[in-house]
């Protein structure tokens, strides 16, 4: 064992050597005082082949050995209601070589939100990314910090939504159970006793891939320094959906729509409201970001997909496994057969408003015989500019809105970059 770890030891050193003026000693030199072995070898790492001097005597450095050059990062980028909890399981369900985050964001957003709602959007950004940052590289710490009540030596009972996570659910992460340690979001597939991060930690760091779900990040700019982090190899997906599908969506969902609620059934949507401002905040944050994506800056190039809901409800397969190309990971027979079982259902197997299992190519639509043509115009006004970008039609009548032989969106290719 020693002599194995020996090879890779020396790797480095000569490394730290060739790479003198280069960032790159900051990254080594984190990992060497890391002690984790794992963590310069993982099981499956090209480093097993030890390096050949060349002639001069020294070792060259080829940059696709490095540890960490399979080593993918996908952050799945969304707001409330566009099925980002369906499409999350395309990477929970990948299988062993990934590490799947639900929401993590959830407790960061919680503890900054101020008294009468809402978020400081500058100083919560900043979390976000240092939060996601982290986590990518298998640290919860700084995610420690806003779980409350605050983690008791790497352990809570508390943490958002566990059970949709499978990686937070398996074996290597399910403490003994204790009884009557109430853990609120405990898993479902095993009895485990309070999630203790240290083991999550452990288990992340095994892994190939890592995911993570978010609905929280406004900006995808503020992200920059993500896909700048040699440490990383990060690929945004961000997946949108039809404002109008999105609204009508909350309305059902949501208490805190119960405005939009009133306006729907009685009079008209007062032109300049809070909740409308905040409608056309939302789709401009939206279309922003995916217009920067699509913009093709350099620190984005090949770490940027842009993906529509209403695709991925009709073509599920293929657009799964259009992402996964994207993210340069291997798609699972696991993840084929999630995707056969969920998508075919029949839509009265599909109960509660968090349901995955739906008809996905009903589904799609539906929101267009609840949501009111008043309602619809609305959205229409305010978030004109983004519904063109992204190809969803505008309707003129309440007959248009409702009119199944019209479809309301247009094909459109993004591709990813
Ligand atoms: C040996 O080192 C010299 C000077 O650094 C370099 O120009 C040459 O390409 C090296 N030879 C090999 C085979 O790497
Ligand atoms: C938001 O947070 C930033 C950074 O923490 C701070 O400088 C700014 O004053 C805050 N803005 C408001 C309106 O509180
Ligand atoms: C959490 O897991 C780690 C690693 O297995 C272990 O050393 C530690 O004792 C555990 N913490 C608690 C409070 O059980
Ligand atoms: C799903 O919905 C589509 C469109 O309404 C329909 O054609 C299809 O038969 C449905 N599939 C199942 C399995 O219910």
């Amino acid at each position: 064992m020693r002599f194995k770890y020996s090879i890779p030891v020396v790797f480095v050193l000569a490394l730290v050597i060739i790479e003198k003026e280069n960032k790159i000693i900051s990254r080594v030199s984190d990992k060497l005082t890391l002690k984790q072995p794992q963590l310069l070898l993982p099981p499956d790492s090209a480093l097993q082949i030890p390096p050949k001097p060349n002639q001069n005597g020294s070792l060259t450095f080829h940059p696709r050995t490095s540890a960490k050059s399979k080593q993918k990062h996908i952050l799945l980028l969304a707001t409330t209601r566009t099925g980002s909890s369906f499409v999350g399981e395309f990477f929970n369900q990948q299988g062993d070589n990934m590490f799947y985050l639900f929401e993590p964001l959830w407790h960061v957003e919680k503890m900054l939100t101020l008294e009468g709602g809402g978020t400081n959007a500058t100083a919560s950004a900043k979390a976000y990314r240092d939060v996601l940052q982290q986590l990518f590289q298998c640290d919860f710490s700084l995610l420690e910090s806003f779980i409350e009540p605050l983690p008791v030596d790497h352990v809570t009972t508390n943490l958002f939504r566990r059970w949709s996570s499978s990686s937070l659910c398996a074996e290597s992460v399910c403490s003994p159970f204790v009884q009557g340690d109430f853990e609120k979001f405990h898993c479902k597939t095993r009895k485990c006793g309070p999630l203790n991060l240290t083991m999550a930690s452990q288990s992340c760091l095994q892994k190939d891939h890592r995911a993570i779900k978010s609905v929280r990040v406004r900006q995808l700019e503020t992200l920059r320094p993500l896909a700048e982090d040699p440490s990383l190899d990060v690929k945004f997906i961000q997946l949108v959906r039809d404002p109008r599908a999105v609204l009508a969506s909350r309305m059902v969902a949501f208490e805190k729509y119960k405005n939009w609620k009133e306006w729907a059934t009685q009079g008209n949507v007062p032109l300049d409201d809070d909740e409308v401002r905040k409608l056309k905040g939302n789709c401009d944050n939206i279309r922003m970001s995916a217009q920067i994506g699509l913009k093709r800056p350099k620190w984005l190039r090949g770490r940027y997909m842009l993906v529509r809901y209403e695709d991925i409800a009709r073509f599920p397969m293929r657009k799964a496994t259009e992402m996964y190309e994207f993210a340069g990971i291997p798609f699972t027979p696991q993840v084929r057969s999630w995707i056969v079982r969920n998508t075919q259902v029949s839509q009265n197997e599909a109960s509660g408003v968090y349901s995955l299992q739906r008809n996905s190519s009903e589904h799609v639509e539906k929101w267009r015989f609840s949501l009111p043509f008043k309602i619809a115009q609305v959205v229409q006004r305010v978030c004109r500019p983004t519904l063109k970008l992204f190809g969803y039609k505008v309707v003129n009548s309440e007959k248009m809105l409702t009119d199944r032989s019209i479809s309301l969106i247009e094909d459109k290719a993004f591709g990813s970059l």
